[in-house]
């Protein structure tokens, strides 16, 4: 593999599970594979999980990883190109990115959409050019438009807790004080549309994703019907992805505290786990008795970061042979 950025790149998905589930049990079985590499993790923005859980995995790997906080320990970068730079932006990340990559192996990247500019963010402009002018192998840490590791642990945590074959897996829209990216939910579509689950989108009208990443989705806009039955429900804000709606783009259209999971909405599921990819508002996005109840998979998920972001790591180290 040589990035890790869409659904596609892990390969076979059934085997991607497999073998994620053959590292869990065996973590540290690949110490000498990383052996004298080097991982950079570059935030431009913050983190607790994926900072902690890519940290942990490359280690796991015998890899040394550096972490970069982009504006706090470095210059902060320009990422526009023709401009006067006489702004409080000192480095260009033109030369910044190649200077990062003649220190490591692989390159892991946080860049969140502006939500200012469509175009721009689903280009994918900031983790395009590292991956065109770096040379080395690029992890989305969630970019602007995906977060394929939080996917990937969405998936392994499914697969560990379904009790039949096909789960009945449900995504909803629920409200946020502000605007937050679609990367999450994108990622999650894509990876769901190409798992063997049942996938059911609920959100209001004008919230609908890319129909890049949810080709195969039910979509029902019923949010209780929506829950009928569902074995897993899958909580997360996104603004608007101006889809429908272009001129409302990374704008907040609904702060509707019906569309909150609580009780009401869980007691018609087929008792349902709860998963949201964390950090979460309690009782914005979920009430406390269902993110405290047993059925919560909020703290699993986040474990299992550790785990896709270790068979990613391998699976470019691999490539690197
Ligand atoms: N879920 C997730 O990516 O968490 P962090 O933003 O804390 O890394």
């Amino acid at each position: 593999m040589r990035n890790f950025f869409r659904v596609s790149d892990i390969g076979n998905l059934n085997e991607a599970v497999k073998e994620a589930l053959n590292v869990k049990a065996n973590r540290f079985a690949w110490k000498n594979l990383g052996m004298n590499k080097t991982i950079m993790l570059v935030f431009f923005n913050n983190s607790l999980r994926t900072r902690l859980s890519s940290q942990k995995a490359a280690i796991n790997l015998g890899m040394t990883p550096i972490v970069l906080n982009i504006g706090q320990d470095s210059w902060k970068l320009e990422t526009e190109m023709g401009v006067v730079m006489d702004s409080d932006k000192s480095e260009h990340i033109r030369e910044a990115i190649p200077v990062i990559a003649s220190y490591c192996d692989v390159i892991g990247v946080r860049s969140f959409a502006g939500l200012q500019n469509r175009e721009y963010d689903y280009n994918e402009t900031i983790l395009k050019q590292f991956m065109e002018y770096s040379g080395k192998p690029v992890i989305s840490l969630e970019s602007a438009t995906v977060h394929p590791c939080q996917a990937f642990a969405d998936l392994i945590t499914i697969e560990e807790y379904k009790k039949c074959k096909r789960p009945k897996v449900v995504m909803t829209w629920a409200p946020h004080p502000k605007a937050l990216p679609q990367a999450v939910p994108n990622s999650f579509a894509e990876w769901m549309c190409a798992a063997d689950v049942d996938f059911v989108i609920t959100q209001p009208h004008g919230y609908e994703l890319d129909p890049e990443f949810t080709q195969g989705a039910i979509i029902e806009y019923d949010q209780m019907k929506a829950f009928e039955g569902a074995d897993f429900i899958y909580a997360k804000n996104w603004s608007c992805p101006g889809v429908t709606l272009p001129d409302k783009y990374g704008q907040v259209l609904s702060k509707d505290m019906s569309w909150m999971v609580d009780s009401a909405h869980m007691a018609v599921t087929n008792n349902a786990y709860f998963m949201h990819c964390l950090p979460v508002r309690r009782n914005m996005i979920v009430s406390d008795d269902v993110i405290d109840a047993p059925t919560s998979l909020v703290i699993q998920e986040a474990a299992n970061r550790e785990i896709s972001a270790q068979v990613a790591m391998k699976k470019i180290l691999e490539g690197l042979k």
